[in-house]
């Protein structure tokens, strides 16, 4: 059930945090999410906080975020590149979502070091921080070598598939979710399907942004979708009511 689903005014009521990780206490229900500037991860963050999550935002900009949250989210300036960014902003946090991608196929932001070792990067983080249970947003097609994605963007599929990979071998509960391509619009319209097997080949195959969020969020509070990989895409029809029987019936 939802604590509050009409959000919070925008503010740039943020915290900046930086500094020693071991003085940051634990906070309770507190979610950090990466990739929080991104578009699917800006709707992580709002939905979080709709349901009563503390969140911590993980940008590489705070001075860009600021002011684009709802009120109470804090930010920290981090960079998956740079595993001594990343330990004070999982301090005393419950839960990982990744929304973080690459945004060009070559350079330093390549594929390889953001879905993959960015990624590693910050499944190694959580491990010592112990967090609870990691989601990642990867995406469908990542075991398909000759998907032509790979050619034209840096081998993206085949990178996030070794970042999920580095997610699965962890020991941290995980929920992997690969949407199909992602449209900007609005969330529970349609209705929310989840495959296993990654053997749609076609990209046809489309989910709003904000179910991709809805599902993050939803699978941090069903146990049922911990340690969990599946590809998602919407159909016409109802929007989804049984969350926890989706995520039980996958493998
Ligand atoms: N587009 C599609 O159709 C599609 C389909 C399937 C799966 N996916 C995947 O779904 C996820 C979300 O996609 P999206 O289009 O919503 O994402 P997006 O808007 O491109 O956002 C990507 C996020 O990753 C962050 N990021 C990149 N490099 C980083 C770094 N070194 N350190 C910290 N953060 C970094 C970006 O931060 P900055 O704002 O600082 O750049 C941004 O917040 C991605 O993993 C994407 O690959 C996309």
């Amino acid at each position: 059930m939802l604590l509050n689903r009409r959000l919070l005014p925008l503010a740039a009521a943020v915290l900046v945090l930086g500094g020693c990780a071991t003085s940051t206490p634990p906070v309770e229900n507190g979610v950090l999410v990466a990739g929080a500037s991104g578009q699917t991860g800006k709707l992580v963050v709002e939905q979080l906080v709709a349901e009563g999550y503390t969140v911590r935002a993980l940008v590489r900009e705070p001075g860009k975020a600021n002011g684009t949250f709802p009120a109470g989210v804090q930010l920290v300036a981090g960079d998956v590149k740079d595993p001594a960014s990343l330990a004070p902003a999982m301090a005393g946090m419950t839960y990982v979502v990744s929304a973080v991608g690459a945004k060009s196929g070559k350079g330093p932001d390549r594929p390889e070091m953001i879905d993959y070792q960015g990624v590693k990067n910050l499944v190694d983080a959580a491990r010592v921080a112990k967090i609870r249970q990691f989601v990642l947003v990867s995406s469908r097609a990542v075991t398909q070598d000759d998907n032509p994605l790979n050619k034209m963007f840096g081998d993206v599929l085949k990178w996030k598939l070794k970042g999920e990979d580095a997610l699965r071998a962890s020991g941290i509960p995980y929920t992997v979710v690969r949407p199909g391509g992602l449209l900007n619009a609005p969330g529970r319209q349609k209705t929310v399907v989840f495959e296993q097997g990654d053997t749609v080949t076609s990209a046809q195959t489309t989910i709003a942004r904000a179910d991709v969020a809805d599902i993050c969020v939803q699978a941090l509070k069903h146990p049922e979708a911990r340690n969990r990989t599946f590809e998602t895409h919407t159909v016409e029809g109802p929007p989804v009511t049984d969350w926890r029987a989706l995520f039980a019936a996958l493998d």
